[in-house]
């Protein structure tokens, strides 16, 4: 089948990317020139574990092509697959001017029937009003379907080729069976299929996501109550893991959640609730206990160093929301590089993927190793702020020997504490004991 892609972001380049791997002949688009002139000379705009290698070989064999040109590509094209951005206010009102712009494109490259597949993550009912608003402005047939994503970021394409599931919102039993047909590849080890009405399609995405937000909240503040009763929240957490009613996934505590996603989808369903005058605190709670956990994190670090902080250098390993990504919108890091900054520290980053975004992000007020045991140099303390797994298992008495100070704040919980007792750091954690001695 010709499909096209309208965005060619995080999410727009996957699903084009598993797509075209599946066959079909697909064309990504993007208003962004540079964006595409890059994707044309092979060059990856964003970092995602496997995707290059995909892109290139799709490229290579004609199934995958990049342009601007949105007319053209719509009207050689039978699906219409929409990827753009939908960005988040403070109050969590989804902006969609995206999202209505590219319906309106395609409103007007249409020359007959098209199937519209809307992916960009939007409240219930806006696939509702954009029909009203392609119906407005064509003559042409056309159905829309809501076709939420769930694949994260840093596991992207294998999360897009081996779904959980795929949620189909859509009231038409032929269209069904075309959408059933596009993913039957993806479901071959027999993942379901779930058609649905396409307001409930559209508040999957929104349900999961408030999901995921509520374990990891839950499991900062069971953090903080194991650090008051001694307990050591790694065992806790194993405990409550082997439950197989609640299961291992989405349990860690740390720095909280970040990214685009799960906080720009809660503070929605808080929005939303509001907006139809329900009392929603519980989602209220689990957005706050999010923020509190950065910055508690934060206020850690400050107390152990005093006044003295603006002396020090203080190394921040990862800075990316999550492992295996580039991508810093919304990462914890973000918040505790600017704190420190704030109190006068000196900061230097390493992050495997994300030092050039780190750069533009901070401009000369940090500055980025170009390897990690290069951040230590000299380094009065290490933040780690993100898991990445080269972090995991480092030369200890190397980094011992290369820090001024021994000292580890690890909002990733990476470490033992008998590992970090052995050689001599100071080691504070989340929701586990100190070693080395509290101050
Ligand atoms: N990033 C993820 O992992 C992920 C996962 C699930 C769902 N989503 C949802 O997918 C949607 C896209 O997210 P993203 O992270 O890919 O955003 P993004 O900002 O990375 O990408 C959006 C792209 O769309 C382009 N664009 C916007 N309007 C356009 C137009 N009219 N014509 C052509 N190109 C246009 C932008 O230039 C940009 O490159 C959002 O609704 C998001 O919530 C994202």
């Amino acid at each position: 089948m010709k499909l096209t892609i309208v965005g060619t972001g995080y999410q727009g380049l996957v699903v084009g990317t598993c797509m075209a791997e599946n066959g079909h002949q697909v064309t990504c688009l993007d208003r962004d020139e540079t964006l595409i002139a890059h994707l044309n000379e092979g060059r990856m705009p964003i970092h995602e574990p496997g995707l290059e290698e995909l892109v290139m070989r799709n490229m290579e064999e004609e199934r995958l092509r990049f342009q601007v040109d949105l007319a053209e590509a719509v009207r050689d094209s039978m699906m219409v697959f929409i990827c753009v951005g939908t960005q988040v206010d403070a109050s969590g009102a989804v902006d969609l001017a995206e999202v209505e712009a590219a319906a309106d494109q395609i409103a007007d490259a249409m020359d007959g029937y098209r199937l519209i597949v809307l992916k960009s993550t939007c409240p219930p009912g806006t696939a509702d009003q954009l029909i009203e608003r392609i119906a407005a402005r064509t003559e042409h047939p056309f159905d829309m379907v809501v076709n939420p994503d769930f694949m994260k970021e840093g596991a992207a394409i294998q999360d897009f080729m081996g779904p959980d599931r795929v949620v189909v919102g859509c009231d038409d039993i032929r269209v069904n069976e075309i959408m059933k047909e596009l993913y039957s590849p993806f479901l071959r080890t027999g993942k379901p299929y779930l058609q649905m009405d396409r307001h409930s399609a559209e508040m999957v995405k929104y349900a999961v996501n408030v999901l995921l937000a509520s374990r990891i909240s839950i499991m900062n503040q069971m953090a903080e109550l194991c650090s008051s009763y001694e307990a050591d929240v790694s065992a806790v957490r194993e405990g409550i893991a082997a439950d197989e009613r609640i299961g291992p996934h989405y349990l860690f505590p740390g720095l909280g959640f970040g990214g685009t996603g799960i906080p720009k989808d809660l503070a929605t369903c808080i929005r939303m609730a509001q907006d139809k005058g329900l009392s929603h605190d519980l989602f209220e709670a689990v957005l706050e206990v999010n923020k509190r956990r950065q910055r508690h994190f934060l206020e850690r670090i400050l107390r152990y160093y005093g006044d003295a902080i603006v002396e020090k250098r203080i190394a921040v390993w990862g800075a990316a929301f999550k492992p295996r990504t580039d991508d810093i919108r919304g990462a914890p890091a973000l918040a505790i590089i600017q704190g420190l900054l704030d109190a006068g520290a000196e900061v230097v980053v390493y992050d495997p993927a994300c030092n050039r975004k780190i750069k533009e992000h901070f401009g000369d007020a940090v500055s980025v190793a170009p390897r990690y045991y290069h951040a230590l140099e000299g380094a009065d303390g290490l933040v780690i702020a993100t898991e990445w797994n080269e972090f995991r298992r480092p030369d200890y008495a190397r980094m011992a020997s290369l820090m001024r100070e021994s000292v580890i704040f690890d909002g990733r919980n990476l470490y033992t504490l008998d590992v970090m007792r052995e050689h001599g750091f100071r080691y504070f954690s989340v929701g586990r004991p100190t070693a080395g001695g509290e101050s």
